[in-house]
């Protein structure tokens, strides 16, 4: 459903959101899956009858949080009601033909189409957040979970296009302070692993992050896909309540 009221220009388009579900569907994000699902019974009401609900805000072309929720209804007993909210029109498409077991809204995390005190997790992942609307939606005793990359996250990428120069270091800082001046923080986790990927696949890496959006065509042509076997990946995990 589309809870936009007026015109918004995504720089995220359609090719990039296929290639993120492709990295998601070979397992890029498999070990973060893990961690949020350990993580996401923390917010939850366990009392019988009750259902929770769970927004993943900013979730793009939607395969975690709808793999999140696979896996929560069929390991977990408690019942959980997804909605997936994003800018994007071309995310929430495809999120829409290929997941059914969630919500999928059209809609500006700045400005949400949701009554107060409503949801018992939102998951902010890899995406822009707006603290004023989180603790508004947030129950009292829900909470939220922000993903941020870590300092080594597709470093191999970012140093094979940035070698010598600022952006082949990055730092999440200022994020991490932005939360912790925002929300009461429960726990702060780091996962990192390395994933092994075949040929095919890396060009899809190299296509569904922002990293790639200022750099010229040619220079992405830097990205040596046959050194590029092993991608870094690196998440922080923070988890807060209002
Ligand atoms: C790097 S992508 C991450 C998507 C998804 N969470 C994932 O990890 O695959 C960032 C997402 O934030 C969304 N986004 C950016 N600004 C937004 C806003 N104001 N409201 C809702 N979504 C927004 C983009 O459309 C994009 O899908």
């Amino acid at each position: 459903m589309n809870m936009l009221t007026g015109t918004v220009h995504s720089k995220y388009n359609a090719e990039m959101f296929l290639s993120r579900k492709i990295i998601s569907g070979h397992g890029f994000f498999d070990p973060l899956i893990e961690a949020l699902h350990a993580v996401i019974p923390s917010g939850i009401d366990k009392t019988p009858g009750n259902t929770n609900f769970m927004l993943d805000a900013g979730c793009g072309e939607g395969s975690i949080i709808s793999r999140l929720l696979k896996k929560s209804l069929q390991e977990i007993n408690y019942p959980v009601q997804g909605v997936g909210i994003d800018i994007s029109k071309e995310g929430i498409r495809l999120a829409a033909r290929d997941y059914e077991n969630c919500i999928w809204l059209v809609g500006d995390i700045t400005d949400m189409p949701f009554m107060p005190n409503q949801y018992d997790v939102i998951l902010n992942i890899l995406s822009p957040s707006n603290y004023k609307e989180f603790k508004r939606i947030l129950k009292d005793d829900g909470i939220l979970i922000k993903v941020l990359p870590g300092e080594n996250y597709l470093a191999e990428i970012r140093e094979m296009l940035f070698a010598d120069t600022e952006k082949a270091a990055y730092s999440n800082k200022d994020t991490l302070r932005l939360f912790n001046e925002n929300v009461s923080s429960m726990t702060n986790q780091n996962i990192s692993y390395t994933i092994r990927i075949d040929n095919g696949i890396i060009p899809h890496v190299v296509r569904m992050t922002p990293l790639t959006w200022k750099v010229k065509p040619e220079d992405i042509k830097k990205v040596n896909i046959k050194q590029l076997r092993n991608v870094s990946v690196e998440f922080t995990i923070l988890v807060g309540k209002k």
